[in-house]
């Protein structure tokens, strides 16, 4: 049996981050839930940065979830404008550190003016090379699977499969905010991840806090159902 194990294609790390706690962080300081908000895409602006300096090749993060919609109408607009404005707002910084942007989830539900500044902020950023920056706004990896396997002509196979999703298997996946779930993200290409779990609210949540998840993956041992290195060398 082939192994279902597909690295980035751009190169090195597929690091993915679930992006929780906002809300808990506004309502500890008595703010609204958006202050949250407003302060967590100030975390991914760090974290994006501190990203490029480790090297890390792609970096998936789960800005809305397709249960998201199921949260207060106002909730949902402050969050659409927020991403409108972080769009709109980090593409000069993203081509300037090479980080190449792209938005995958479902894009027809989203408030139509989001769709040129999607599309604007990926085109202009298309050249980046030394990261590719992957924001998740109205994911579901349950629909991501559906969709691809009821694609016309579509093969049952792993690799086919995977290519469909078009994304790579994550090697690091982060979850900040205290919760040990993946809430519907990356289900098919977490396989063989390595899971960190961290109380650290995402608004709270930078530099420091990467180098500690990267510097604790570089410790496991990912066997992808093998032996320990040590164990298999001595045959
Ligand atoms: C994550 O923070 C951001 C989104 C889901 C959009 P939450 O808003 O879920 O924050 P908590 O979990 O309520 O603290
Ligand atoms: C997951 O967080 C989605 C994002 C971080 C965007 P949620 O706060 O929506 O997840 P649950 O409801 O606690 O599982
Ligand atoms: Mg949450």
């Amino acid at each position: 049996m082939t192994s279902s194990v597909s690295h980035s294609s751009s190169g090195g790390l597929h690091a993915a981050i679930i992006m929780d706690g906002n809300g808990r962080w506004a309502l500890r300081r008595g703010l609204p839930r958006i202050a949250g908000h407003r302060a967590g895409a100030e975390a991914l602006r760090r974290t994006v940065e501190a990203a490029v300096k480790h090297g890390v090749g792609t970096l998936t993060v789960y800005a809305f979830s397709s249960d998201n919609w199921n949260r207060p109408k106002e909730e949902v607009g402050a969050l659409m404008k927020l991403f409108l404005a972080w769009l709109r707002s980090e593409v000069r910084r993203c081509i300037d550190n090479g980080v190449r942007v792209t938005v995958i989830g479902r894009r027809d539900r989203l408030p139509r003016l989001m769709l040129p500044a999607i599309e604007e902020c990926e085109s202009r950023t298309a050249h980046g090379a030394r990261l590719h920056l992957r924001l998740a706004v109205d994911y579901s990896a349950r629909d991501q699977l559906l969709a691809a396997a009821r694609r016309p002509g579509a093969t049952a196979n792993r690799a086919a499969l995977s290519c469909a999703l078009g994304s790579p298997d994550v090697d690091l996946l982060i979850r900040t905010g205290g919760e040990q779930r993946l809430s519907d993200f990356l289900l098919w290409e977490c396989a063989y991840a390595e899971l960190y779990f961290t109380p650290r609210l995402w608004p709270d949540f930078g530099p420091e806090d990467l180098s500690q998840a990267l510097a604790e993956f570089h410790t496991r041992d990912r066997r992808f159902g093998g032996l320990p290195a040590v164990v298999s060398s001595r045959g």
